[in-house]
């Protein structure tokens, strides 16, 4: 298939690493090559609340190839994947948060069409509004920035100090899209999945992707 288009996707230290793992799944499956990093917390918190990556330091000694392996797994035991292994293999790339040559770190990279941090940590959150481009997570959002795409933040901590309110406000003023993992209920969701597809959806609608993985909102009792 021709790759048109793609999103980068970074993953970081704080706690939700499902919403990151099902927004890999859902770009994928709307045919979008996602270029995903990880950073080392977040592989940390993977570990911790997918149980992934069982030896310690393993996602420094395993291949690429037996990282994503472990990534397509976990999508296809949470959410009703229906693709087959080998197209989520060939739909993203694993990129070493310290590849600061990569491709993505330049605003020639054309193809990209927006980013999203999910989850962002205050950590990461504080450093990109700071545009510290210290990784290459902070670098691509500092660069999708300053081209004017899209960049969505979904922080996840509480309760927030005013640090944390305060480089939102800042991140927020610089065209980024601020959406906290803060799922809705009015769905009545029955599953994590149905909680995750939640917030997965929203980030495709302000990306602008249409799409149907969710209940929206009708007004009580209108058809
Ligand atoms: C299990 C676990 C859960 C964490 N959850 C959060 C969180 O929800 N929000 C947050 O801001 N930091 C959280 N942290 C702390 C971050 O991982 C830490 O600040 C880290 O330096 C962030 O680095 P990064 O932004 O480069 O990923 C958590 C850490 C661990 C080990």
């Amino acid at each position: 298939m021709e790759k048109t288009y793609s999103y980068i996707l970074a993953l970081t230290g704080a706690s939700g690493a499902i919403y990151g793992l099902s927004l890999l799944r859902a770009l994928i499956e709307h045919s979008f090559f996602v270029h995903l990093i990880i950073s080392k917390p977040g592989f940390t918190v993977m570990k911790d609340e997918l149980d992934m990556f069982a030896d310690a330091n393993a996602e420094g000694a395993k291949a690429d190839s037996a990282v994503k392996e472990e990534i397509i797994n976990k999508i296809k035991l949470h959410f009703s994947a229906d693709r087959d292994f080998s197209y989520y293999a060939g739909m993203f790339e694993l990129l070493d948060e310290n590849f600061l040559e990569s491709r993505i770190a330049s605003g020639s990279a054309k193809d990209i069409k927006g980013m999203a941090v999910v989850p962002c940590s205050m950590g990461s959150l504080s450093r990109i509004a700071c545009g510290i481009s210290g990784n290459l997570i902070e670098r691509a959002a500092d660069v999708v920035l300053k081209e004017r795409k899209k960049l969505i933040i979904c922080p996840r901590e509480t309760p927030l100090n005013d640090i944390h309110l305060k480089n939102m406000l800042s991140l927020y003023s610089s065209g980024a899209v601020i959406l906290p993992l803060i799922p809705a209920f009015y769905n009545k969701p029955r599953t994590v999945a149905d909680i995750v597809n939640f917030m997965t959806g929203r980030i495709l609608d302000s990306f602008g992707v249409d799409n149907d993985i969710y209940a929206r909102w009708g007004a009580y009792g209108a058809k």
